[in-house]
């Protein structure tokens, strides 16, 4: 019996809006995008992230889509700023230009986190559907010459894994502090793409030692972090550190998430800022309490000394593959669903044609 009570989250990722220049298809966003007409007020805004912070809230990733499609961004940067908050800019780059960075320097942003497709403009501009490349290397210049720290994100997949040398080249040259390279996790639309997205298991083994070699020679420059496939992995990712444990994510809409891909679980509800306070929703909502802790464990997990490690992995993930958001992540050898992700894996077939996301 797990008693302990819930902590106060640390983190909220909040979701400006789901409109976006670009159109990457394994975009973590919904299929189904909020429209501008849906998405709160900078009133409400202002009012989610004094509530946030009331919470315990200290880190403030603004996201989207695209954040700074929202006029408003800068009275946000400010206003959580304000009120104590670490403030980070989620960002493709596009539409980032220096007066507009610079007041958000002066307003009190501390950190940006830049998208990157590719090494190369013509396959990044291919895999983002858009033209963006050469514009975020122009970005990333400025974050730098702002004196931000900044991070490169990379999303890796079959269709870019063999640019990894070249990426890690790139974010080097971009004067990144940081490079997170992520293999595509399925949900949304990479989930709609995963026959096109999934990389081979001899691309995950050549990946393996550019990625130790490049960590060794840019140590005390260049942090990297490699999120590994977890498709491949004998035990799943520690989805979240728990669910509703660290983080929460507030949709444009203002519907309150325990994690971004938590609206692919058709079993729950979610509440909402505009009827709830936020620190109800974190404590006390049904959402958010589903599966928090270990209560809700099945056996497999509940008598596992991995669950303090792992959590049980990803409730997404179990209710994607399995239709029981409750179930052991398939992802995992002690799984009795585990047949299921093998099936995927030995039978997909392989395609190159992408789903692009849809514009909003
Ligand atoms: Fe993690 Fe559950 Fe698998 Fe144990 S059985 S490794 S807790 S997912
Ligand atoms: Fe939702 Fe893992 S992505 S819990």
């Amino acid at each position: 019996m797990d008693l302990k009570p819930a902590q106060p989250p640390l983190g909220m990722l909040a979701e400006l809006t789901h409109r976006c220049p670009l159109h990457c298809p394994y975009c973590s966003n919904p299929i189904e995008l909020i429209a501008r007409d849906g998405e709160l007020s900078t009133e409400e805004w202002r009012s989610v992230l004094t509530q946030a912070r009331e919470l315990g809230v200290l880190q403030v990733h603004m996201s989207g889509g695209e954040p700074l499609a929202r006029p408003d961004l800068p009275i946000l940067v400010e206003h959580a700023t304000k009120l104590g908050c670490y403030v980070n800019l989620v960002t493709s780059g596009l539409g980032l230009t220096e007066s507009r960075l610079d007041d958000l320097v002066e307003r009190g942003i501390a950190h940006v986190q830049l998208s990157v497709q590719g090494a190369t403009a013509d396959r990044a501009d291919r895999l983002a559907g858009a033209r963006a490349h050469d514009r975020k290397v122009v970005a990333a210049a400025l974050i730098k010459k702002a004196g931000l720290p900044l991070s490169v994100n990379v999303v890796l997949h079959r269709q870019n894994h063999d640019q990894l040398a070249g990426i890690i080249d790139l974010a080097e040259e971009m004067g990144a502090d940081r490079l997170e390279l992520a293999n595509t996790q399925y949900y949304g639309w990479a989930l709609r793409n995963r026959d096109a997205l999934m990389p081979t298991r001899r691309q995950l083994d050549e990946a393996e030692p550019i990625v130790r070699a490049a960590t060794e020679r840019l140590r005390g420059r260049m942090e990297i972090i490699y999120v590994v496939a977890d498709y491949y992995e004998k035990y799943p990712k520690p989805c979240m550190y728990g669910w509703g444990a660290r983080q929460l994510t507030v949709a444009p809409d203002g519907n309150v998430l325990p994690c971004p891909a938590s609206t692919a679980i058709e079993t729950l509800e979610f509440d909402n800022v505009r009827d709830k306070p936020l620190a109800w929703i974190w404590y006390e909502s049904g959402s958010f309490n589903a599966y928090r802790g270990e209560d809700w464990m099945p056996d497999t997990c509940g008598t596992c000394e991995r669950r303090a490690i792992d959590f049980g992995g990803c409730r997404c993930q179990a209710f994607q593959l399995t239709g029981d958001a409750s179930a052991t992540d398939p992802v995992c050898s002690r799984s009795p669903h585990r047949e299921v992700v093998d099936l995927i894996l030995a039978t997909q077939v392989k395609t190159d044609e992408l789903v692009m996301r849809t514009a909003r």
